[in-house]
């Protein structure tokens, strides 16, 4: 089946970007929010993350306006996935609301629509069995910030179809990207590796160590192009404390947030969203 219509359901740090994306290559594209003002504000940085791209020469003001008309934002969910052959969530990081989410999904979807879910450690398998065709569920996890990288890590579930991963490879290489398939396991290749170095970058800071400092090290001793705090920040201390939370129920307590972490989500120390969290933002 030919995609033409993307419905990206969650309008944050993700699903802005890839409807960004998704439009750039010529998809139209309804982003649906709850959330009126996250659409809004959605909206907003997509016009400015364009405009970057303007300055940097890598597109034309013609391809911005252009990409702008083709994303729309529907009023409700179900306007949203009407004649979408793609649905990508991104909603919040919980099982809960993502299972009701597919199951709403599953109703509201045309019968052939690939319904793909942006998780970055949730079992996509899970997410399927809410609905009633769990063989046309993937993961689809595309990095932070979704423009500017790469990669993306297909996931099929126990039960998807292989045409239905086929399908999402090729998505993925239409946006400019490259896919990496992965195993349903938590954390799927990218978080669970990525995300113990960070959790260990906290413990360091709980140890005494300057936020500044860590970075610094890691960046001019290891060559990273962004220090582990700073990245975390970027994601959203939230994202990683319910990561390391899902990956320390199902694989084990190697996986156990770090004590600080857990406090910092609690004093609402999200990182860049809320303008502090290892750093201060204005
Ligand atoms: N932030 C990252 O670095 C990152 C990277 C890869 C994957 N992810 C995953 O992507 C997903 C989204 O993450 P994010 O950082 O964009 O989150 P976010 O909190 O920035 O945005 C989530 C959006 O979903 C909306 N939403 C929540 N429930 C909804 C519902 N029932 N219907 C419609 N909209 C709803 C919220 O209003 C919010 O605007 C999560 O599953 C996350 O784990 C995040």
């Amino acid at each position: 089946m030919k995609i033409t219509k993307v419905a990206v359901i969650g309008a944050g740090s993700m699903g802005r970007g890839i409807a960004q994306v998704s439009a750039q290559a010529g998809y139209q594209v309804a982003l649906y929010d709850m959330n009126r003002e996250a659409l809004k504000q959605a909206f907003a940085n997509i016009e400015n993350m364009l405009g970057k791209a303007i300055e940097r020469k890598k597109i034309t003001e013609q391809q911005k306006a252009d990409t702008l008309k083709r994303i729309l934002t529907p009023a409700s969910l179900k306007e949203a996935c009407e004649d979408a052959q793609l649905i990508v969530e991104a909603v919040f990081e919980n099982l809960e609301i993502k299972k009701k989410m597919f199951s709403e999904l599953d109703s509201l979807a045309s019968d052939n629509a690939i319904l793909a879910t942006n998780t970055s450690s949730l079992p996509i398998t899970a997410i399927a069995a809410a609905t009633k065709k769990p063989s046309r569920v993937i993961g689809i996890h595309f990095m932070n910030p979704v423009p500017l990288m790469k990669g993306v890590e297909v996931i099929p579930g126990l039960a998807t179809s292989p045409d239905v991963t086929n399908a999402a490879m090729q998505f993925v290489e239409s946006l400019g990207k490259i896919p990496a398939k992965a195993v349903d396991y938590p954390g799927f290749i990218a978080s669970r590796i990525l995300d113990v170095m960070l959790n260990e970058a906290v413990y360091a800071v709980m140890d005494g160590n300057d936020p500044a400092d860590v970075d610094k090290a890691m960046k001019v001793c290891l060559n990273f192009p962004m220090g582990p705090l700073e990245l975390i920040d970027l994601a959203g201390l939230d994202i990683l404390l319910n990561v390391m939370e899902t990956m320390q129920k199902e694989l084990g307590d190697k996986y156990k947030p770090a004590p600080l972490l857990t406090k910092m989500v609690r004093a609402g120390y999200l990182g860049r969203k809320t303008g502090r969290g290892f750093f201060e933002y204005k």
